[in-house]
């Protein structure tokens, strides 16, 4: 893909995702649900590569390493990130003279050391410029398990599932800025998209940033009300993090038939209004409504001028402690779904409702 405007570090899109978790056995299950699998482990770590298609999930129960303490002190979650870059020296370098952060990635003999700066919540993100099959770093620091040898099977379809589409960041309210100027400063990402959503009791805002090779995308949310979904995220995160990671498909149709059969929790689907207003939000649009329905999909973009950019989504419920998936096929819409955020937003908030942690009594007066 063609860079959108100037790229001063070679950003390629997103490498991996590393995950840990306080007690063993909770992530190797739901990746196994995902869709992914183990194909390879560290030569010297308690370190495994789960793939599928293009996407890296790294586990790292590693004793006593960064992924653990961050775990200790966040539950299960995505502990780390790595972005594909040209030069990783001089990714690295470049952004230390812009005031990054390094972090230490203690590396065995004979292994690579991964160029690291401290990101969100202080967790590494990780400048990885060996990526192609063959020269990559798993090829150098992990070993293929049995049957992944030949690099022709080293991408398992699994349910469909390709490449990370892009991953949020819940942040205190007022940091907002100061995480799209830090990834704007160092990395040349732009704002590509604001939303400041109001439900009717919370409210959030949010602002999608857009790395400048069109692949690395990182919405950045901030609570907007009082109580709502981010502040309640931030509270039991224990911290700002990762908030979901959306996985992209070019068939959301049988990659969610996929998911229901593994068992993975899904959001529960919008109301029939929803799916009976869609021909008026999208006229023209051509997808199967009731295909959609019976899956909970929803459905999003513009159908104006007769020039078709549709996005089709769906939410996991919270898999890892606060932290949840999305699952996204594209149709030449670039956005993240904003038209569902609302609809998205306010079925969260009725869930608060439920659950108790809202009380709405008094935020809600009789109009006179
Ligand atoms: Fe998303």
């Amino acid at each position: 893909m063609a860079d959108l405007f100037d790229n001063p570090m070679g950003l390629c899109g997103f490498e991996f995702v590393e995950f840990a978790a306080p007690t063993p056995g909770v992530l190797e299950p739901l990746f196994e649900k995902l869709g992914f699998t183990r194909i390879a482990r560290h030569r010297s770590k308690d370190v495994d590569l789960w793939r599928q298609g293009d996407i890296n999930f790294i586990v790292n129960r590693e004793p006593r390493s960064l992924a653990y303490y961050f775990a200790q002190e966040h539950g299960p979650s995505a502990c780390g990130l790595a972005f594909r870059v040209r030069d990783a020296h001089k990714a690295y370098y470049r952004a230390l003279e812009l005031g990054a952060q390094p972090i230490d990635i203690p590396a065995g003999p004979m292994e690579l050391r991964l160029p690291a700066i401290k990101g969100i919540g202080g967790a590494p993100l990780y400048l990885i410029d060996r990526y192609e099959d063959g020269k990559s770093i798993y090829d150098i620091d992990f070993e293929f398990l049995p049957g992944y040898e030949d690099p022709a099977r080293r991408h398992p379809v699994g349910h469909g599932f390709k490449l990370i589409d892009h991953l949020t960041h819940n942040v205190y309210r007022g940091r907002m800025a100061y995480w799209a100027q830090w990834y704007q400063r160092l990395f040349n990402f732009r704002e590509i998209r604001y939303f400041d959503i109001q439900g009717e009791y919370t409210g959030l805002k949010s602002r999608a940033m857009t790395a400048p090779d069109g692949l690395i995308r990182i919405p950045l949310n901030e609570e907007g009300g009082s109580g709502g979904q981010i502040e309640e995220f931030l509270l039991q995160f224990n911290g700002e993090g990762i908030q979901h990671i959306a996985l992209r498909t070019d068939d959301l149709l049988a990659s969610v038939d996929a998911l229901q059969m593994a068992g993975v929790p899904l959001m529960s689907a919008p109301n029939d209004i929803y799916y009976a207003m869609l021909e008026e939000r999208l006229p023209g649009h051509g997808e199967p409504v009731a295909e959609l329905q019976a899956r909970g999909i929803l459905l999003d973009g513009s159908t104006a001028g007769g020039e078709k950019r549709l996005l089709l989504q769906i939410f996991s419920q919270p898999l890892l402690g606060p932290v949840f998936f999305e699952f996204i096929q594209r149709k030449n819409d670039e956005g993240f779904g904003e038209g569902n955020f609302k609809a998205l937003f306010e079925s969260l908030e009725r869930d608060q409702i439920r659950r108790g942690t809202l009380k709405v009594a008094a935020a809600q007066p009789q109009p006179a």
